[in-house]
């Protein structure tokens, strides 16, 4: 189980609330316990490696921390809190991308040499010079814990499309007889659900974490809400859950999206809890954001609220038994609050079937 890809479009990059955009905490070697500190180098090289990239920092996989993961001539490279202490003498210009963002491509001009400090797994302090490929790589990541990405430094006119998205983009400009206008994917949001190991439930870094902001539909260009509400669904629907929040889909922003096939299909949207019943019931829960485990949780039977409609108009709503702990489980993602959090400890999340079948299945005869 690991950490999973942000996955956005030139349009999601300019989200408010977007990981991307924000700027990454230092590793804190007081706060992070060396186990935790190790399954955040193992997911950034499993999602690196997976990705097929040669390098990755750490907020594309919504953990908003100084670090990152590269490849250096096929030998791989961890840095915690790197610094940049020189660059050049002299520049290059070359295409790069982003795993975050498949299918685009753009010019950047890069130093051809960098300097740079950071700290390795023991929190040792390392310096080194980089050239060629691995300056450009490493520049690139760096920015990434500022909140840049390659497409702001980028040559505007270089910004194409590239592999299936170019082919998907020429054969739809062949259909309608006419040029395709923007450089991005068909669909206006690319999301993909963030994901969690048990282990790292407690960085308070990753944007699961982190409370969400309140969403000014005003601030949104015109149907981006709409759309966003859409491909959210969609995650959900791909994904088999009940219900998802934005945040697991890289967004800092209270907005969810609930579909439990019991009724009617349900937006949060800057939720508000206004009554809360006082009998509770304990179910076990899960969460796509740390799939293969389940815990039992105490939640409200009966939950009164005050909702917004996409346009921001309030309403209240009522709601009871599974869609209440849904609502609850939700609005719990839009204050950085995972279910683990809602249990007796650690020791109370258990594999979920799946998971439980994938252990039984290696521990048989026939696997081994
Ligand atoms: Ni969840």
């Amino acid at each position: 189980m690991s950490l999973a890809l942000v996955r956005t479009s030139l349009r999601g990059l300019k989200l408010p609330g977007n990981v991307l955009r924000r700027t990454a905490a230092p590793v804190d070697f007081d706060v992070l316990s060396d186990e935790q500190l190790r399954q955040l180098a193992l997911g950034l090289f499993t999602a690196m490696y997976r990705g097929g990239g040669i390098g990755l920092a750490a907020p594309m996989v919504g953990m908003s921390l100084r670090a990152i993961v590269a490849v250096d001539e096929a030998r791989p490279v961890l840095m915690f809190n790197p610094e940049l202490v020189a660059t050049g003498p002299g520049t290059t210009i070359g295409y790069e991308a982003n795993l975050c963002m498949p299918g685009l491509t753009g010019e950047v001009e890069r130093p051809d040499r960098i300097e740079l400090t950071w700290l390795n797994l023991r929190g040792e302090d390392r310096q080194a010079a980089f050239t060629g490929s691995a300056a450009r790589t490493l520049s690139h990541e760096l920015e990434l814990l500022d909140g840049r990405i390659f497409t702001d430094l980028a040559q505007p006119r270089s910004v194409k499309l590239f592999g299936s998205a170019q082919r998907a983009a020429a054969a739809t400009a062949h259909v309608l007889d006419k040029p395709a206008k923007l450089p991005e994917p068909a669909d206006h949001f690319r999301l993909s659900c963030l994901t969690l190991p048990p282990s790292l439930v407690g960085v308070e870094s990753s944007v699961l974490r982190i409370p969400s902001r309140k969403v000014v539909p005003s601030k949104f260009k015109r149907h981006d809400l709409r759309h966003l509400v859409e491909a959210m669904f969609r995650v959900q629907y791909e994904q088999r859950g009940v219900g998802l929040a934005a945040p697991q889909v890289g967004l800092s922003l209270r907005l969810a999206v609930i579909d439990d096939g019991r009724g009617e299909p349900l937006v949060l949207l800057n939720p508000e809890q206004l009554e809360v019943s006082e009998e509770l019931e304990e179910i076990s829960e899960g969460c796509l954001s740390i799939p293969g485990w389940r815990a039992p949780v105490a939640r409200a039977t009966k939950i009164k609220l005050r909702n917004h409609t996409l346009a921001g108009t309030p309403y209240e709503l009522t709601v009871d038994g599974h869609r209440a702990r849904i609502v609850q489980h939700e609005s719990d993602h839009l204050d950085g609050i995972l279910y683990p959090q809602r249990t007796a400890g650690p020791e109370a999340l258990v594999r979920d079937d799946a998971g439980a079948l994938a252990e039984q299945a290696l521990d048989s005869p026939s696997a081994s």
